[in-house]
């Protein structure tokens, strides 16, 4: 099945009012309403509540709306899915080892949509896969896994903890090894199985520049969303993953030059050679253009 391309995905904590009213005005692709890590534990029987409503009250949508529900090992994953009743657009689900889980919860979600009235496979799923040891070794399970996978994504702070180091960075404020190793996973996870990468959190949310940064790293680097933890945030995300007024530009000559050239695996355009690799990256930027308009 066929997803739309959300490039910005806000977190929005499941027990917030007042962030739940701001996040309708954000301008993000997508919310992901969290009942998981964001939420205390006390706290989480009134966030699924309030998502429910939440959910029921914005039928009509123009941003898509995602739950973060629980780790699918623990009773409150079970309880999370109540929230099904409000269909959502998909589910992110957290520390999963592989792609068993998604098959698990895509199994569930069969039933759900039976009982609730709701189209078949219309909720999608995101794993976040790189939070367990485990997960490190199956980030290339994915693939054909559920037509409901619609993307991978990674977090950083979860394997840090699993694996008992005291930070992911490096002196210099890097991503330390085993951080870029699971970025590196999820991207090709990701493009093996055909699906969206969306890069993790830039946590320190007061510094725009370097979110600006690290966005134009990881769409470079072939990513094409990115989770988001305050609105301040979204637009630098939005901007960086929306091809440009050049970049369009480029594409649509590459392309050109390449079917007024039928016969030419192999041309030259503005003085560089320019091959299959080029004319697969411009189609593919013209295709973002349309899957965002
Ligand atoms: N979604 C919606 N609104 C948010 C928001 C979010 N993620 N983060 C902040 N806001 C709102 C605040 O409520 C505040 O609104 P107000 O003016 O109506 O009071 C406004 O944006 C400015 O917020 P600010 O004061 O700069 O931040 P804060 O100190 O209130 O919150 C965080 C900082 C980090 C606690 C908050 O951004 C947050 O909860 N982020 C999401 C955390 C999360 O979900 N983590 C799980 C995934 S890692
Ligand atoms: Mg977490």
């Amino acid at each position: 099945m066929s997803r739309a391309l959300s490039r910005s995905f806000l977190f929005v904590p499941g027990d917030s009012e007042r962030k739940l009213l701001k996040a309708e005005t954000s301008g993000a692709d997508a919310l992901i309403l969290d009942l998981e890590d964001s939420v205390a534990s006390n706290r989480t029987a009134l966030a699924r509540e309030q998502v429910l409503s939440y959910l029921h009250a914005h039928r009509r949508r123009e941003s898509q709306i995602w739950v973060r529900i629980n780790p699918l090992s623990t009773p409150a994953a079970l309880l999370d899915l109540a929230v099904v009743a409000g269909a959502p657009d998909g589910l992110v689900l957290p520390k999963v080892d592989s792609a068993a889980d998604v098959v698990r919860l895509a199994n569930m979600l069969d039933a759900l949509e039976v009982r609730d009235g709701l189209s078949s496979s219309s909720i999608a799923i995101l794993p976040v896969v790189t939070e367990t040891p485990a997960s490190l070794f199956s980030a290339g399970s994915y693939s054909g896994c559920s037509s409901r996978l619609a993307g991978l994504t990674w977090g950083a702070e979860d394997i840090t903890t699993a694996l008992g180091a005291s930070s992911n960075r490096e002196l210099g404020g890097e991503y330390n090894h085993v951080c870029t190793l699971a970025r590196t996973l999820c991207l090709a996870g990701a493009a093996a199985a055909g699906v969206q990468p969306i890069d993790t959190i830039w946590a320190d949310f007061t510094n725009i520049d370097g979110l600006v940064e690290e966005v134009r790293q990881a769409r470079q680097r072939g990513f094409t969303g990115k989770l988001a933890i305050h609105p301040a945030q979204v637009e630098a995300i939005n901007f960086a993953f929306t091809p440009s007024a050049e970049e369009i530009t480029w594409s649509l000559r590459v392309v050109k030059a390449f079917e007024e050239n039928p016969g030419l695996g192999t041309l030259a355009l503005d003085g560089k050679m320019l091959d299959m690799p080029h004319l697969k990256q411009a189609r593919r930027i013209l295709a973002t253009v349309h899957k965002l308009a």
